[in-house]
């Protein structure tokens, strides 16, 4: 499987990205995940993207294709990947599509998750992570058995610095304004199947399944 997930922050691209790359061993390659890693080792590019991430801004294109190229080539992604939260830019597509090109490595699908804002700020406004094994969790729609604690390995459960209100509403200016296009760019490339993301985990899962065939 070769695929990109697309839709707005808070959707539910991650969680559908990890059980999708368990089941068809792929690598889940989320450019938010790397770059929250470079935040919390404290990396010189770690820190400067966190000026970024904490105002609900896009990272750079060069800093992202860098990661990207790196991650691609690791062995896992040699039989096949999800991209989760990239590309999210016209750039980064094109860059992509360069890229794949060189790697031999074409891309197959395309999948757009579609929800109104308003749900996706109450999926965000409620979602908790484990610190730890970076399990996600959502207050309301699947909590933890334990307030706080992570199910999976006991790890302590945390709100993401740009999950509060007023940046999650800067990220989906940033969403509307410079990813959404990317609709109609991989629609024009044959490659967009389109999913109702609000429906609950598993409907949505069955929906992608059924869309990529
Ligand atoms: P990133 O980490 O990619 O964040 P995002 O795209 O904003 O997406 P989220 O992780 O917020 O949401 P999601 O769609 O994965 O939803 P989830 O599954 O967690 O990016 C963060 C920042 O990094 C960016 O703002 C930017 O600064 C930078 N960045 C990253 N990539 C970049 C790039 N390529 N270029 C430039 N900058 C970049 O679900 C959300 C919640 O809803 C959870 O609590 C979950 O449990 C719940 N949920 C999920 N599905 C359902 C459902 N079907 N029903 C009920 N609840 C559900």
């Amino acid at each position: 499987m070769r695929m990109i997930l697309l839709g707005p922050p808070g959707v539910g691209k991650g969680t559908q990205a990890v059980t999708l790359a368990q089941a068809e061993q792929a690598a889940h390659i989320s450019t938010g995940d790397i770059l929250r890693a470079h935040v919390a080792q404290g990396t010189p590019l770690g820190k400067a993207a966190k000026e970024y991430m904490d105002k609900g801004l896009l990272v750079p294109d060069d800093v992202i294709m860098g990661l990207v190229k790196d991650r691609l080539q690791q062995p896992d992604a040699q039989n096949g990947y999800i991209f989760d939260g990239f590309p999210r830019t016209a750039a980064q597509a094109v860059a992509l599509g360069q890229l794949l090109n060189e790697e031999e490595l074409p891309l197959e699908a395309v999948v757009s998750l579609e929800a109104s804002d308003e749900l996706v700020v109450e999926r965000i406004s409620g979602r908790r992570t484990c610190r730890e094994c970076k399990e996600v969790y959502h207050v309301k729609f699947s909590p933890p058995k334990v307030t706080g604690v992570c199910d999976k390995c006991g790890g302590e459960l945390y709100q993401r610095d740009d999950d509060i209100e007023t940046v999650v509403r800067k990220r989906l200016t940033e969403y509307h304004t410079k990813t959404a296009p990317l609709i109609e760019y991989y629609r024009a490339e044959g490659l967009l199947k389109t999913v109702d993301g609000t429906q609950s985990v598993q409907a949505v899962s069955q929906a992608i399944r059924k869309a990529i065939g």
